[in-house]
């Protein structure tokens, strides 16, 4: 399967939101990258149910937003109603997280796990056939522009092993520091999905970027 480029909002313009936007829209990529960040279990705040309401409208493209919060479960049905498609929480912040689970899709929204660099990919295994994917964090979250952490290839081979071993189809998102260097490499482990913030949004030209980004295999 070819790879698919999901631009990172969070290093656009937040001045100019809807070009970003409408780039995205008329670009190669399928899915929109949505960072909610909550000032606490990151050390940064990003956007919110507001922000993904108002851009909802500027595009079809699947929103795929990706929740750095503590206590997601609260808001399941408010970004439902902002327009998620596909709704990510993090490991490091549910308790419950098989209810979690149960609760996005009973929403009506494919649902997914996040794990940091330091979590690792087994601790995944009774969960997995719950999901419709899983992101390897390959930086801290909190930040766009972060340089890749190399160990998430041994990560990325654990996973896709895993995958096999429950005959799972979730999707594996690789998040943070993806490039014209790492795309490549990425896709030819198995990544199905590679975020791109700073590499898309900070490139001279965002739009050839997302091409670029979008053809190598
Ligand atoms: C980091 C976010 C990422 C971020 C990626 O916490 O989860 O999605 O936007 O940005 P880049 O591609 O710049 O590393
Ligand atoms: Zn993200």
């Amino acid at each position: 399967m070819a790879h698919i480029i999901a631009p990172s909002l969070l290093s656009a313009d937040f001045s100019q939101l809807n070009k970003a936007v409408e780039l995205v829209d008329i670009s190669p990529a399928p899915w929109l990258h949505l960072d909610v960040m909550d000032g606490v279990f990151v050390p940064n705040i990003s956007f919110g149910f507001p922000v993904i309401k108002a851009i909802r409208p500027l595009t079809k493209k699947t929103f795929d937003v990706h929740l750095m919060i503590v206590d997601p479960d609260p808001y399941i049905n408010l970004f439902r109603d902002a327009g998620t498609d596909r709704l990510t929480v993090h490991y490091e912040t549910c308790t419950h997280l098989h209810r979690t689970i149960q609760a996005i899709k009973a929403a009506g929204m494919k649902a997914g796990v996040a794990i940091n660099p330091h979590t690792p990919v087994h601790l995944l295994t009774d969960i997995l056939s719950d999901l419709d994917q899983v992101i390897l964090m390959s930086v801290n979250p909190g930040f766009g522009g972060q340089s890749f952490i190399p160990g998430t290839f041994r990560k990325l081979n654990a996973l896709r092993e895993l995958r096999n071993v429950h005959g799972s189809q979730l999707l594996i998102e690789i998040d943070g520091g993806v490039s014209e260097e790492n795309v490549n490499k990425l896709a030819s482990h198995g990544a199905d999905v590679l975020v791109a913030g700073n590499s898309v949004f900070n490139a001279p030209d965002p739009a050839a970027a997302i091409r670029t980004l979008s053809a190598s295999d």
